[in-house]
């Protein structure tokens, strides 16, 4: 299988790259500093560029069998690059055509936001999250409109360890209580993203996902 990553030197983006390679997947990754993605298993592609670079898009997306994108951007952040990002990808993939996508969003957007706890819901949020909620939902408003095939991935706040392969997923619905373990580890969140990869239960669905 022929992945093209968008995100890959982020936090869930290396440990996303890393598993594909040990599956034996060929990865291609659209890197803005080619250094970072050094000691990886064989099989990666790096694609020197930004994303808003719509030829280094194209080139990162041609012949892939699926395309994840794992773009961030500090909280504070107002370039809106996860939604820009994400269409640009989106473009690139419908000329490619290319269909699969699988794209990170996060807990709290959209009609996950009566999910997060108290804290985040009424200080944390208001404070330092409304652009990074806001970008996400314009991205997620880009993929539901894209016409692909896709599959958004909403996590929880992120931590460090190891991949268990045990966490908890659904869509809004499946929590009846509104309770959740809340935080969950990037190698988990890069385990789930493999899995969408070809399984449909969240096809045309965003899922939440914690520990
Ligand atoms: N942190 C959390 O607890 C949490 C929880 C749920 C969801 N999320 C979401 O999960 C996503 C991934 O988070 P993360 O912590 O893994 O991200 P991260 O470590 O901040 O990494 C962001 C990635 O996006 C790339 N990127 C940013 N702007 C780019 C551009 N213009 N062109 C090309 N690449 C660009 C970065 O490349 P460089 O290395 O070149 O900068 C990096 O690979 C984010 O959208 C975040 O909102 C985060």
């Amino acid at each position: 299988m022929r992945i093209a990553v968008f995100g890959s030197t982020g936090g869930v983006g290396r440990h996303f790259v890393n598993q594909a390679l040990e599956k034996g997947m060929a990865v291609t990754a659209l890197v803005r500093s080619p250094g970072k993605l050094a000691g990886l298993p064989e099989g990666l592609t790096q694609v020197t560029g930004d994303v808003t670079d719509e030829e280094a898009v194209h080139h990162t997306v041609a012949g892939a069998d699926a395309v994840v994108c794992a773009l961030g951007a500090p909280l504070l952040d107002k370039s809106g690059i996860r939604a820009t990002g994400t269409a640009s990808i989106i473009r690139a993939m419908k000329a490619a055509r290319v269909n699969r996508l699988v794209s990170l969003s996060s807990i709290g957007a959209g009609d996950s936001y009566p999910l997060i706890p108290g804290l985040y819901k009424y200080f944390l949020g208001p404070l330092m999250m409304e652009r990074m909620f806001a970008d996400h939902e314009a991205q997620e408003a880009e993929i539901a409109a894209s016409g692909l095939d896709w599959i958004i991935a909403r996590p929880g706040p992120y931590r460090d360890g190891a991949r268990t392969g045990t966490y908890a997923h659904g869509v809004t619905a499946d929590v009846p209580d509104r309770k959740l373990k809340f935080h969950i580890n990037r190698a988990d969140v890069a385990d789930f993203l493999i899995h969408q990869l070809s399984d449909n239960t969240y096809l045309h669905k965003p899922a939440w996902l914690t520990s």
